[in-house]
């Protein structure tokens, strides 16, 4: 029997700031998958409602901005996000529109307009999908589920390295940490899909790792994990 063609699902949760994006992106890219970034959906209807000036609370309106938004995500060969046609990759980094997505994502309807939208997009092909919720709703049937941490202190390092390479200077770390700290208190105490690692996720603590090591540690997992190996890279 042969089942090259089978579409595999590979879901990458964890706070933020574990490492997420980098990897899943490198292990699309060497897998041949779609890279799917579900948070950067969270944050362009986030934007989209601040530049309209609707509150991020509005559930209705936040529902009906989240089935509304045209979102595009591409990852090569750069990762690039678009909103309604527009290229918001940068805008949505800005640490207040971090906030907003964390807040619009605790919305029900705006959670149950991008999960189908999520699903659709994971339809037809291979996908890496990263976010807080992809193997415990989206695909809670995906062929592999990785839960990614990092202790809080690096987590916090990664972000400020990050942010000083988009626009130095480097902000200054405790107001991170508490960035961090709120949006993490958020996303894990929230009534809809709470972010936590699945009971049959691996759990990949990223503390003290590199990227090639973390990287190198989940592809064996996938390739453990899924019995025709041979399609994978
Ligand atoms: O991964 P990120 O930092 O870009 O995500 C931004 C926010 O979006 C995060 O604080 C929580 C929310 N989010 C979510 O609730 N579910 C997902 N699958 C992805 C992100």
């Amino acid at each position: 029997m042969s089942n090259s063609k089978r579409r595999v699902v590979v879901a990458i949760d964890g706070p933020a700031g574990a490492g997420k994006s980098t990897i899943a992106r490198r292990l699309a890219a060497r897998l041949n998958f779609t890279y799917i970034d579900t948070g950067a959906m969270y944050r362009a209807v986030a934007l989209w409602a601040a530049r309209e000036g609707k509150p991020w609370d509005d559930m209705l309106v936040m529902e009906q901005m989240a089935r509304a938004a045209k979102i595009g995500l591409e990852s090569q060969p750069v990762a690039r996000v678009t909103l309604n046609g527009e290229d918001v990759t940068d805008a949505i980094r800005e640490p207040a529109i971090a906030q907003g997505a964390s807040k619009v994502s605790a919305l029900a309807g705006v959670r149950r307009a991008l999960v189908d939208k999520q699903r659709e997009l994971a339809s037809r092909v291979s996908v890496v999908m990263e976010g807080r919720d992809i193997g415990t709703v989206v695909f809670p049937d995906a062929d592999v589920k990785i839960f990614l941490d990092a202790e809080t202190d690096v987590r916090a390092d990664r972000r400020v390295r990050d942010l000083a390479e988009k626009s130095p200077p480097p902000p200054p770390k405790e107001r991170v940490l508490a960035e961090l700290n709120e949006r993490d208190h958020r996303d894990r105490t929230r009534a809809e899909a709470p972010l936590m690692q699945a009971p049959d996720a691996v759990l990949v603590d990223s503390t003290g790792l590199g990227i090639e090591e973390v990287e190198e540690r989940i592809l064996k997992i996938i390739r453990d994990k899924t019995s025709n190996g041979k399609e994978l890279a």
